[in-house]
């Protein structure tokens, strides 16, 4: 099967309900939970995509048995730090930060070293960021100059920290939290808000966690040591997955979706607040509470006359991956757009600021960039025609999703490489869009 597609006609009017996949960062965190509980958790609606088996296939080896009957992932745990394993083992994060971050938490305790390594992508990726609060809480940690692969040697001398996360980064914060759980005493985190699902899956096992709040930061107190029960947990649909039908709709001509049963937590809905201030009207219905998240149907109209945006840096973190998708936004709106202090960008799966710029040029959008800061002249005329490639995009997913919906909404000839990296977090992802009447070879 190539590796390719192709994409000629601009998408037809639709009008439709769909489901997109479940929620990746809840997904990682429920198994990485259920592998810590006592007994066995039930875990159904699980993200069925190479990130997520990553994470089962890390539980494994590490001695967490886990079963699928049905829609349902049995794990079994055997409380905290109740892994198993050989000496000498190597454990493969593949592409995901997240898994790579998180899972460097619950080995502060490993008794034989573990090496930790990722894919290309996942190998040019920062480990400082986590390395630092490690080594404080007493882990011994070899590193390729802070990158992958990683030796971790764990340590049964672990010592209570008081951290200040600045880069408001969830995956360093969560990493804190789930070595804490290791950790006699009170582990204090001072973290500048990002997506919060690691606390409230905590709140919801009824484990001892605090979160005083202001309107910028969250200080978070986790008491160590405490053991907690196996549970069942159906996760919901992902707001990052979501992103791309809600932007297809916007930019198409007489159109309608309902995107069911997404997460829609404050810390995740910056696109929604964003479109909605460049006059999106997209719309939350049937909200309602699980376990601590809010989950809601997204509702979106086509809109012909979306207005550029003044996007406050403080609404960077609650969108931080959904921000090349906002770009092609803005790349068909009135009026100029301004965005600022995206550098963590260039720290994801790809360097994505560098290549979102890249992507606005490529398709005739003017783009000024002071350092990190953003300034896009949309054009609401605009309207492709010739050939585009996208390729070398180190197979980065919502690089391919971003051209998708480009060549779907834009016009144009396009072929866009490396189809297969949509199976990091949404597989069904071309499929959803034939359904809707997309046209892709
Ligand atoms: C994630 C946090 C974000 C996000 C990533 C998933 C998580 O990264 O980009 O895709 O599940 O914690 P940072 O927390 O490093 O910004």
């Amino acid at each position: 099967m190539p590796n390719h597609i192709f994409i000629k006609k601009k998408i037809k009017n639709f009008n439709k309900k769909i489901t997109v996949s479940s929620d990746k960062s809840i997904s990682i965190r429920s198994v990485l939970l259920a592998s810590q509980a006592v007994g066995t958790s039930e875990i159904s609606n699980l993200l069925e995509s190479e990130d997520v088996m990553n994470a089962l296939n890390i539980i494994k080896k590490l001695g967490i048995n886990f079963t699928k009957k049905g829609k349902i992932y049995k794990i079994q745990g055997f409380g905290i730090n109740g892994f198993n394993y050989k000496k000498n083992i190597t454990i493969d994060a593949g592409n995901s930060g997240t898994l790579a971050r998180l899972i460097l938490g619950l080995l502060i305790k490993s008794k034989y070293s573990i090496k930790l390594k990722g894919d290309k992508s996942l190998s040019k990726r920062d480990f400082y960021r986590v390395i630092r609060p490690l080594k404080l809480l007493g882990a011994n940690i070899e590193s390729n100059n802070n990158l992958l692969p990683i030796k971790i040697l764990g340590t049964d001398f672990l010592r209570p920290i008081e951290y200040d996360e600045k880069i408001g980064s969830a995956q360093v914060k969560s990493c804190i939290i789930l070595s804490a759980l290791n950790t006699p005493g009170l582990t204090i985190i001072n973290s500048k808000k990002s997506r919060n699902h690691t606390e409230l899956m905590l709140k919801f096992l009824k484990y001892p966690i605090k979160v005083k709040s202001t309107k910028t930061n969250d200080k978070i107190f986790i008491k160590g040591q405490e053991e907690f029960n196996a549970f069942k947990y159906k996760i919901p649909g992902d707001i990052s997955s979501a992103a791309f039908f809600i932007v297809l709709t916007l930019l198409s001509e007489n159109s309608q979706i309902t995107i069911k049963n997404i997460n829609v937590n404050k810390t995740r809905i910056g696109i929604i607040t964003i479109l909605n201030k460049m006059g999106a009207g997209i719309v939350l219905k049937n909200k309602k509470l699980y376990n601590g998240e809010e989950i809601a149907d997204i509702f979106v109209r086509s809109k012909k006359n979306l207005k550029g945006v003044n996007c406050p840096s403080t609404l960077n973190s609650s969108a931080i991956d959904e921000f090349l998708i906002i770009f092609l936004a803005a790349a068909k709106a009135n009026g100029t757009s301004k965005f600022r202090n995206l550098g963590e960008m260039n720290k994801k799966e790809s360097k994505r600021l560098d290549l979102g710029i890249k992507f606005l040029k490529l398709i005739g959008i003017r783009v000024e960039r002071i350092e990190n800061d953003l300034k896009i002249y949309g054009n609401p005329e605009i309207n492709l025609s010739g050939n585009f490639e996208v390729k070398n995009f180190l197979k980065d997913h919502r690089i391919f999703f971003l051209s998708c919906i480009a060549a779907l909404t834009l016009g144009g000839n396009w072929k866009i490489n490396d189809k297969n990296s949509a199976n990091t977090s949404f597989p069904d992802f071309l499929k959803i869009l034939k359904k809707i009447g997309a046209r892709v070879n």
